[in-house]
């Protein structure tokens, strides 16, 4: 397998899904959402009365996942769930589903399959060591609790709703907490990515970074 891959991981309000998604634009790449996969995980289990800590049956949920990617809507079993698979409560059961080996193996080959001509950009926990251990470039995007924070409120006032930064900033710090303490699929930098911090940093700065680290490939 040649094709090309870049792969991003980071903390949570890192702003790497949008320079992540950015880049692929950029060089015509395939764009691989893994958290995607998690939350359509969690959604059909629920769906099909699958408890998300049922192992076994989640990961049969995963292994037959009928799903579409199409720009930025998801079809579910044809069903457009592009909204719903963004809720929190989708993204409590996500996060409990993607901590069962079974469900991660179910997602392995799907996750290799959107490596295609002319190259992928995969996004996500295991990208750069489980899934794309082989890939050119490895990318770890961070910035700075405060300023995760502080970018995640701006995006709840933005979008009129009720946010508090003391709140975000505590629940950002306990999920990192947990995310690189957790048994599988911990959340570090990996030895061979190179980091990203974008605490001081707009997207334009980091997208332009990462195009040239692939450049100078
Ligand atoms: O990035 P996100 O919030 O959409 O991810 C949803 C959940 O899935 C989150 O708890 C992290 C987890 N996840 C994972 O374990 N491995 C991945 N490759 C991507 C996401």
């Amino acid at each position: 397998m040649n094709i090309p891959v870049i792969a991003i991981d980071g903390p949570s309000a890192s702003g790497k899904g949008t320079v992540a998604q950015r880049v692929a634009a950029e060089l015509g790449f395939h764009y691989l959402d893994s958290g995607a996969l998690y939350r359509l995980t969690a959604l059909a289990a629920e769906k099909a009365g699958a408890g998300w800590d049922d192992e076994a049956a989640v990961a049969r949920v995963a292994a037959a996942l009928d799903v579409v990617f199409d720009g930025d809507v998801v079809l579910l079993a044809g069903e457009d769930v592009s909204t719903e698979i963004r809720s929190e409560h989708i993204g409590v059961g996500a996060s409990k589903v993607a901590a069962l080996p079974a469900v991660r193996s179910a997602l392995l080959q799907r996750q290799r399959d959107f490596a295609r001509a002319p190259g992928l950009l995969g996004d996500g926990r295991d990208m750069g060591e489980v899934i794309f251990p082989q890939a050119e470039l490895k990318v770890f995007l961070t910035a700075t609790p405060e300023a995760r924070a502080e970018r995640r409120y701006k995006q709840l006032i933005a979008r009129g709703e009720a946010a508090d930064l003391a709140a975000i900033t505590a629940d950002l710090a306990a999920r990192d907490e947990r995310d690189r303490n957790r048994l599988v699929a911990p959340l570090r930098q990996l030895p061979d990515a190179k980091l990203l911090d974008t605490t001081a940093m707009g997207i334009d700065e980091a997208v332009a970074t990462i195009l040239r680290w692939w450049r100078e490939k």
